[in-house]
């Protein structure tokens, strides 16, 4: 076995050492494509799961679906581009008892104007969705699990918002993952080891966001992200991965 096949299985055992069954993971835009695939993957681990879809009746066909396959899943209502809906839905949660432990923040969308076109407004919409979405998700989640001295987070990021591979996303899109890594980055400085908040490059799945350019299947673009959520407790926070592996910023 190689060092890094050596690493990984260390560090499987060790996550296996933690009772999964007893936490329980929000992930946002889960109705469909990977934050779908992510919410299946931690609920079969045997999360709880708390499937965050904007649409209620996409939202409920997917927590169907989950239920179906026996994973324990509550549905919830969130935009995470409205301020004011990430309070609501933290508030529901808070007075039904429900302790987020894992929190991915993956809803994301993606927009293709030129940059000398762009508009305040698209900008905005862009921004507030991936950037400003996971930071109000983030103030609503993350002081919980400082409390409670433990907590996973993952900024479901881009290549196409990363420097070191030439920023080569459309405009708003790359520059709302790449302020979603410094706000990562800012995040994980603020928050104590026992959170992990790490940021994650899917790679080209297979979704709708991706449409043709797509290569890798949502399982496994899916399972880059369960890594991250999944941490043992020496695991690494502030970093960028990619599959198992650092990435550059
Ligand atoms: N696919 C790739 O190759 C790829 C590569 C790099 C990064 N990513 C990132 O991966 C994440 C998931 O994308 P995907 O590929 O799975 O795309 P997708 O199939 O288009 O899914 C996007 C999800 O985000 C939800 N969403 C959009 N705006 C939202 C809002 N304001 N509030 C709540 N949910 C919202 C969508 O809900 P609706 O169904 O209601 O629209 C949908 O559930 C995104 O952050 C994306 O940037 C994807």
């Amino acid at each position: 076995m190689t060092s890094t096949g050596k690493k990984a299985a260390r560090s499987a055992r060790k996550a296996g050492a933690i009772d999964w069954s007893g936490k329980t993971a929000l992930v946002t835009g889960a109705n469909r494509g990977i934050g779908y695939e992510t919410a299946r993957q931690l609920g079969h681990a045997g999360c709880r799961i708390v499937l965050a879809a904007r649409d209620p009746a996409l939202g409920e066909e997917a927590a169907a679906q989950l239920g179906a396959e026996g994973v324990r899943v509550r549905l919830e209502r969130l935009d995470v581009s409205d301020e004011q809906s990430v309070k609501d839905c933290a508030a529901r949660l808070r007075q039904a008892r429900v302790k987020v432990d894992i929190l991915v923040n993956n809803a994301g969308i993606y927009d293709r104007t030129p940059i000398f076109e762009l508009q305040t407004e698209t900008f905005m919409t862009v921004f507030r969705t991936n950037t400003l979405g996971t930071l109000w998700c983030s103030q609503a989640f993350i002081p919980a699990m400082v409390e409670r001295k433990w907590g996973r987070v993952v900024m479901v990021s881009s290549g196409l918002g990363t420097f070191s591979r030439g920023m080569l996303g459309h405009p708003c899109y790359a520059i709302s993952k790449a302020a979603l890594n410094a706000l990562t980055v800012k995040l994980a400085q603020a928050t104590p080891d026992c959170v992990k908040i790490n940021a994650v490059r899917p790679g080209w799945v297979k979704t709708r966001l991706a449409g043709a350019l797509g290569k890798d299947t949502v399982e496994k673009g899916a399972e880059r992200v369960v890594w991250l959520a999944m941490l043992p407790d020496d695991g690494p926070t502030g970093g960028y991965f990619h599959g198992r592996r650092p990435s550059r910023w």
